[in-house]
């Protein structure tokens, strides 16, 4: 029978009793999915999927990303993004280094992903573990005078600058990337889609800048608003185990991985995205 049981007081479903390869019927999905749209991430564990699978799963939730020029896909899915210290034949079959900062999927998009699952096939036996942050907890517990301040305010967001936060082990963008990667601008209060709620905005880690405000302004709210948004109390921090997924919503979620030990472990995480309009 399936049950939903909360991860923290404030983050996360955990959906035990469910085999996602298998049949799922509309009403255990419908309970399924407003967890997820509620509690902003979901984790179901000691699932053995497919990479068809886990496509098939991901596409119960809304269309998925293909990824066309992803050197990184699994073989025959390009809706499968890897990430992974492994190689095959010297090369590096995932990406190893990606998501070490607080950040949102693809914020550098005007179009983010509305989600991403996250499927864990080998981990590490210590470290490689995945924070998450529930950014409409931390839009509803900021002092009211904040709110006030930040309610029409934007962050831009430059895709150029972001870079070597987001991927570190990737090379600087090349000319034609500076010239293509225009900024982007996002409300840094964001309304969900589908629930309505409001949801702070901010990455982390990262240079943005508050739209139309002098830099000695913006940095500093833009750090306490980083800061306050990834406070313990809004986060939980995930431990992995083979076989776990996460998914999470990019509209209201923040994460982050963690480092692990390269040389000596392995990691192995299949990525579906979600489109950002389901
Ligand atoms: C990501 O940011 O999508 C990667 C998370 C992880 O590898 O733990």
């Amino acid at each position: 029978m399936l049950e939903l049981i909360p991860i923290t007081e404030c983050i996360g479903t955990e959906v035990r009793g469910l085999d996602v390869a298998g049949y799922i019927s509309d009403q255990d999905f419908e309970r399924i999915y407003q967890a997820w749209i509620d509690r902003t991430i979901l984790l179901i564990r000691g699932q053995e999927m497919t990479p068809a699978e886990q496509v098939k799963f991901t596409r119960r939730f809304g269309e998925v990303v293909t990824y066309t020029r992803s050197q990184f896909n699994a073989d025959e899915f390009p809706e499968i993004l890897v990430l992974s210290n492994l190689t095959r034949d010297g090369k590096p079959i995932g990406s190893a280094y990606s998501g070490r900062v607080w950040h949102s999927d693809g914020a550098y998009l005007s179009d983010p992903p509305a989600g991403s699952m996250l499927y864990a096939r080998e981990v590490p036996p210590v470290g490689g573990d995945t924070w998450y942050g529930n950014m409409y907890a931390a839009y509803d517990a900021l002092p009211d005078h904040v709110k006030d301040r930040i309610a029409d305010l934007k962050v831009v967001i430059s895709r150029v600058q972001s870079r070597p936060y987001n991927y570190p082990d990737r090379p600087p963008p090349t000319e034609r990337e500076r010239l293509e990667w225009v900024d982007v601008a996002h409300p840094i209060v964001k309304v969900h889609d589908v629930s309505g709620r409001k949801a702070l905005y901010v990455g982390g880690n990262v240079p943005w800048r508050i739209e139309g405000m002098p830099e000695d302004e913006s940095r500093p709210l833009i750090t306490f608003l980083q800061e306050f948004a990834t406070m313990p109390r809004f986060t939980y921090r995930h431990r992995w185990r083979a076989g776990d997924i996460v998914l999470w919503d990019n509209r209201s979620a923040m994460h982050m991985a963690t480092p692990y030990d390269h040389v000596n472990h392995r990691r192995l995480m299949h990525r579906t995205t979600l489109a950002a309009v389901l």
